[in-house]
């Protein structure tokens, strides 16, 4: 589904994930880029979707990348086992890492990408010291925990912020946007910078279409996204 860089990771927490390995050949059938996992331990976020196994059972059935996004205490825990999984990035918390820069490091020590993941109320500035450390930026638009809810009001400001950060700084990082990434929000959010697209309920999950029909919205959306970003083309 890559257009003009603009990739996009279906969060398989919004999956059928009572029929998710055929859910997942659909998912690749319209060509997304990642599967997006959300791990998560009931304490950093009161939630648990999806665990390990299944990330481990799910891995010989697909050559789809994972993108995982960590929402949990022990952090460096969750990195080993999923470097014996076998998954292509891996996005920690600001918020939840007590040594940041070595989990990252760690990430990176195991050939998988890191990524730095920032609540909606965190500063654009938990980059600065880790700007080295990172590959791509997780930019929450939601509160982290739970599906279906509705963007945060400073999300795509936050967006341009963080844009411009590293614009300022001469830095390329692709920028990843997760909750609510809706048909409606997409071409605001890729307007705004945004290159990864964590589509969930509100797109590519969306109850009103088939995947391939909500794909192809998805699609569309980006499109005027890129338009918004560059108007004259
Ligand atoms: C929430 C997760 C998201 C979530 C997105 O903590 O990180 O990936 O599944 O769901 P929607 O798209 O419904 O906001
Ligand atoms: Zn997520």
């Amino acid at each position: 589904m890559a257009q003009n860089g603009v990739l996009v990771a279906p969060s398989i927490m919004c999956a059928d994930l009572c029929n998710l390995e055929s859910d997942i050949k659909v998912l690749e059938s319209v060509g997304v880029d990642f599967l997006h996992f959300d791990l998560m331990d009931a304490h950093f976020v009161p939630n648990m979707p999806i665990g390990l196994e299944l990330l481990s059972q799910l891995r010989p059935k697909t050559d789809c990348p994972y993108d995982v996004h960590l929402m949990v205490e022990d952090n460096d825990f969750f990195v080993s086992k999923l470097s014996e999984i076998g998954v292509q990035q891996i996005a920690v918390h600001a918020e939840s890492a007590l040594h940041l820069d070595r989990t990252l490091s760690l990430i990176r020590d195991y050939g998988i990408k890191a990524g730095l993941a920032l609540n909606p109320a965190t500063p654009i500035t938990a980059i600065n010291y880790v700007l080295d450390r990172i590959d791509y930026i997780l930019i929450m638009t939601v509160n982290p925990g739970f599906s279906g809810q509705s963007m945060v009001p400073s999300a795509l400001q936050k967006i341009a912020d963080c844009q411009a950060f590293l614009q300022q700084r001469d830095v390329y990082l692709p920028i990843e946007v997760d909750g609510n990434v809706s048909f409606e929000n997409i071409p605001k959010m890729v307007g705004a910078g945004a290159n990864i697209l964590v589509a969930g309920s509100s797109s590519i999950f969306n109850q009103h279409g088939s995947r391939p029909e909500n794909a192809e919205r998805v699609r569309e959306a980006i499109s005027q996204g890129l338009q918004i970003r560059n108007p004259h083309g």
